[in-house]
């Protein structure tokens, strides 16, 4: 029977170790199966999480939990999964502790100082007694290709000593596809972040962001990199591709059958979840002294 792991081990490892292990969002079954796919063809964990919008997509946080958690079963996932809800407010992140998320992001970052930190605390009170571990947003992630707010190395400080065991901090990080003339992260802020805690750090956006910034956020002390657009765009081309072939329309081999329609773009989320996998260096779980090198030939195999 498949069960979660809260993945503090394996960030915290990352963390001291200099790599990253992503962390992708599901937005169907398919993505799910790829995900899953993609963890164990390279045997590293699987950081598998679900926004609000998603979940409700597909019926709710507990229909994606036995979802991932049948799928694992299926799959025969023998790799350690943890199960986040990702920008969670505080009913969501309630839902999801009483269903056994092994992971949960209350975001409060919208509301007062006073009032987001006592919803954290009562958040990590919660999860903290079922093991299960916190992740939440400091400064502002940005949105609609505008930069959002640094954030505040004391309020770092503050959200590490109310117990939240990943943070995800405003670098100049930003949501979505990036906009022309995009600054780049803010890496001296990081620094001073890295430098004031030991916990995990989180680089949320993580999709459209050059190699090199991703590698040097990674040295200084990013351990876990959200990651949606970027597979929403691979298997937007591979789909495209596939129609803009006729193949959709090919009756002779039933090309319009779903299970055929959704292949392509289904296994371009694995080969780009690969990719990235290389770019963080994300080690392998039976040797995390190496790590896992992408290799770029298998891209193009039909
Ligand atoms: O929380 C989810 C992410 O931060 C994903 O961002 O879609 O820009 O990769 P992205
Ligand atoms: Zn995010």
């Amino acid at each position: 029977m498949a069960f979660l792991v809260n993945g503090n081990e394996i960030l915290q490892h990352a963390r001291d170790n200099q790599y990253a292990v992503g962390a992708y969002n599901t937005n169907n079954l398919e993505w799910t199966r790829a995900l899953i796919r993609g963890a164990k063809e390279t045997r590293t964990p699987l950081l598998i999480q679900v926004s609000t919008g998603a979940a409700k997509y597909m019926g709710g946080y507990k229909v994606v939990r036995d979802l991932v958690l049948n799928e694992m079963d299926a799959m025969e996932a023998d790799i350690p999964v943890i199960l986040n809800l990702d920008h969670g407010d505080f009913a969501a992140a309630k839902e999801c502790i009483d269903l056994g998320y092994s992971s949960v992001m209350y975001d409060g970052h919208d509301l007062p100082l006073e009032e987001n930190l006592k919803n954290t605390k009562e958040i990590v009170r919660l999860a903290h007694e079922r093991g299960i571990s916190v992740e939440a947003e400091i400064g502002k992630i940005g949105e609609n290709q505008g930069v959002g707010e640094l954030a505040s190395v004391d309020e770092v400080v503050m959200f590490a000593e109310a117990g939240v065991d990943k943070l995800a901090c405003g670098i100049g990080n930003i949501h979505g596809v990036y906009p022309e003339g995009w600054e780049g992260l803010n890496f001296e802020r990081l620094k001073e972040i890295a430098d004031a805690v030991d916990n995990p750090l989180v680089l949320h956006g993580g999709s459209g962001i050059p190699q090199d910034q991703i590698q040097k956020a990674i040295s200084l002390g990013i351990a876990k990199i959200n990651i949606n657009t970027e597979f929403q765009l691979a298997f937007q081309k591979a789909t495209r591709e596939y129609i803009l072939a006729d193949k959709d329309i090919d009756k002779a081999n039933k090309g319009y059958d779903p299970r055929k329609l959704l292949r392509a773009g289904t296994d371009a989320i694995t080969e780009s979840m690969k990719e990235m996998i290389g770019w963080m260096g994300t080690r392998p779980i039976d040797n995390k002294d190496s790590k896992v090198v992408f290799d770029e030939a298998s891209l193009n195999e039909e």
